[in-house]
């Protein structure tokens, strides 16, 4: 504290964000001159203040007692004798630039001249009130979120006329008081979280309105599938909805190019608030009291998360390219101050930057408008083939992935899961006896290497896989086909007995040989876009890699019969009808789904998803009596492994398992 040489401050202003900020700087040992208008608002805040410190100290958080920190505050009426022994100031009277910059003029007059200046505004730009004070260098944007004495973020703003110096001590000091600083080097509306939060929150707005999405599904979504703590708008809700709607155009007003939600406008317009006053998107049983909205959890399954976060990404890649924040800044913004449980930088190179470009310019053309224009940084990046985490390099580098080119796939080792790419995009993936060799040996050489949790398949350019090569039926002997069948039914074979789960995320075309390939593996998982079939019998041939049998088990005779002698061509959403693929996403979202995936069969016991495997994969072959009693001995050797014990004891403890997998 005092090589910052800071002992005394004042906070002026003690509603919802002042009381809180004067508590976290009284926890951290500084002496607090805490002023607002009235004496009432003054003891009501002094009363916040005490309750929130009794709360801590209850659950063992403070080091001192809570009337030592209490002693630290004297409260005043009087902004001269506030600001008159101060080392700093932070302002957090209500967001009226005309109303702040008159706090500024006076205490200007009267702080020492070396006291430092900040304002809590998240709407007014710093530089303008700076200069309200002839200070203007000892001045900075210190942006607490709300509750302060909970929150860890901090967003320092730079303003036009801020110093170094003051820069450093913002920052040293939010250290201090125990928050996480993040610089904003730039005085941009809405700072960092906010812009971010407003970009998800009007796309949200935007899908239900153009879209008619509905409010409790998208909000699902966000749960279910991003895993965020709270959807966009349960949020809104408990932010408070005239709060939103003036932060939204007040950040509109200096030139965040956004469209206004208009749902925000008519509630806020019949007095719902959100929780404040009982209703908003949701009802509450009253005034102030937040239920969570009650949320399945198979709701939202089929929405789209890369394009609900694809605006978010590009107000990332502006911040960057603006010289705003640094991805990590930006990182650890949506981590602390929106709780999310990832960075934008993670979530973009896990979804591809390819498709997060394509989702923005979707939603540019079905929404018409101009702020969802992909950003340069993205298109830069695209062009330069830095795709994400696929090409080892996107927003981040990621030199831990391993690649290894055969002649007709490629192998990606990128734990917890290994990548699998059939590689003759210009022939659409065709599968040969040389290709589903090097299946085969690519899953050998991932076998026992304890990173890789699950494996997937999936094709290069628009197809996943077009069938087999038809080139090589031409003047082919039955001893040639027989023994290429082999090579196709070994393949197929060791993925359906593989060790490990095996995702097939079907990008295209899964056409014959290309459709046995996916209907071996585990799961399947396939684009909007993706076309699937067995169409052998147009060239006089019938599936040799499993077709007629795993069709069949997959959907029943009759469909597999409409496939086989028909030949026809279905699409992904028919094929999800037919119970042949398990999932069906659009073209942007299939990285991000496969991924979702990979992690959620990652945290499994991976012994047990082995056995689990092969209980249903062996099972299915024999008579139920031989099929049961295989169950039973999976389960017996199930139950010998050191995983089983730690699933046990960890659900007895009431903690999160950690599996090893022995
Ligand atoms: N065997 C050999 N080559 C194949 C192939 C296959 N199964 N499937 C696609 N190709 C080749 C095409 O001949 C073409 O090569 P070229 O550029 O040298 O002429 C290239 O892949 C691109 O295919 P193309 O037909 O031009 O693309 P498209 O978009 O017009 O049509 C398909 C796509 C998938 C509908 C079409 O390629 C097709 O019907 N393929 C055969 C599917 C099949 O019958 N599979 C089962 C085989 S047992």
């Amino acid at each position: 504290m005092s090589t910052l040489g800071i002992k005394r401050v004042a906070v002026i202003g003690a509603g919802t964000m002042g009381h809180g900020i004067a508590e976290v700087f009284a926890m951290a040992g500084f002496e607090v001159n805490l002023m607002d208008i009235s004496e009432d608002i003054l003891r009501n805040a002094i009363n916040r203040i005490r309750d929130s410190l009794e709360r801590l100290s209850r659950r063992g958080e403070l080091r001192e007692g809570v009337d030592v920190i209490m002693a630290r505050i004297r409260t005043t009426t009087d902004l001269a004798r506030a600001v008159s022994d101060v080392d700093f100031l932070v302002e957090a009277v209500p967001e009226n630039a005309e109303l702040k910059k008159n706090v500024f003029r006076e205490a200007d007059k009267y702080a020492p001249p070396h006291a430092i200046f900040v304002s809590n505004t998240s709407t007014i730009p710093i530089t303008e009130l700076s200069e309200a004070t002839n200070r203007r260098d000892k001045f900075a944007g210190m942006h607490f979120m709300n509750p302060p004495p909970l929150m860890k973020l901090v967003e320092v703003i730079r303003g036009k006329y801020t110093s170094d110096d003051t820069i450093n001590t913002v920052v040293q000091l939010a250290r201090v008081l125990g928050k996480e600083p993040v610089v904003v080097n730039k005085d941009v509306p809405g700072f960092i979280v906010n812009r971010v939060l407003f970009r998800v929150m009007l796309e949200a707005c935007r899908e239900v309105v153009q879209e008619g999405v509905k409010i409790v599904d998208l909000d699902a979504m966000a749960r279910n599938v991003l895993g965020l703590p709270m959807g966009p708008f349960e949020l809104l809700d408990y932010i408070g909805l005239d709060t939103s709607l003036f932060i939204v155009k007040a950040m509109m007003e200096r030139g965040f190019r956004a469209h206004p939600c208009p749902l925000l406008e008519e509630l806020v317009s019949k007095g719902k608030l959100g929780v404040k006053s009982g209703e908003g998107f949701y009802k509450y049983p009253g005034p102030g009291q937040y239920v969570k909205p009650k949320i399945l959890p198979e709701q939202g399954l089929d929405l789209d998360p890369v394009r609900l976060m694809a605006p978010a990404i590009n107000e990332l890649a502006w911040l960057i390219r603006e010289g705003v924040a640094t991805a990590d800044d930006i990182d650890k913004s949506v981590r602390l101050g929106l709780n999310y449980p990832w960075g934008l930088t993670e979530f973009a190179d896990e979804a591809g930057l390819d498709n997060i470009v394509d989702a923005l310019n979707t939603l540019k053309s079905v929404s018409g408008w101009e702020e969802y224009e992909p950003d340069p940084l993205l298109l830069e990046y695209v062009k330069t083939g830095r795709l994400g985490r696929k090409t080892g390099k996107g927003f981040r580098d990621y030199p831990e992935i391993e690649e290894r080119r055969f002649e007709e796939i490629i192998l990606r080792v990128d734990p917890p899961a290994a990548w699998i790419i059939l590689n003759k995009p210009d022939k659409l993936n065709v599968l040969t006896p040389r290709m589903a060799d090097e299946i085969v040996n690519a899953l050998r050489m991932v076998e026992d290497d304890p990173r890789v949790r699950v494996v997937v398949i999936t094709g290069s350019g628009r197809a996943f896989c077009a069938g087999a090569d038809i080139n090589q039926f031409q003047n082919a002997t039955p001893i040639q086909m027989f023994k290429a069948m082999r090579h196709y039914q070994s393949m197929t074979l060791e993925i359906e007995y593989y060790t490990k789960p095996v995702i097939a995320a079907i990008n295209g075309y899964a056409l014959g040989g290309g459709l046995e390939i996916a209907m071996a593996c585990d799961l399947r998982i396939a684009s909007e876009e993706a076309l699937l079939g067995q169409p052998e019998v147009n060239l006089g041939i019938i599936p040799g890699a499993g077709g007629t049998q795993r069709l069949t088990r997959l959907t029943n005779p009759g469909i597999s019969k409409e496939l086989i002698l028909t030949g026809k061509q279905i699409s992904a959403t028919k094929a999800l009808e037919y119970g042949i693929v398990n999932r069906v996403v659009p073209k942007h979202a299939l990285e991000y789904e496969v991924r979702r995936w990979v992690k959620d069969l990652a945290s499994k016991p991976p012994l047990a998803l082995m056995l689990a495997k092969y209980a249903i994969n062996y099972g299915i072959e024999a008579p139920i009596w031989s099929s049961l009693n295989g169950e039973a001995s999976l389960f017996g050797v199930a139950i010998s492994t050191k995983d089983a014990a730690e699933g046990v004891r960890a659900f007895l403890e009431k903690r999160r398992p950690k599996f090893t997998g022995e």
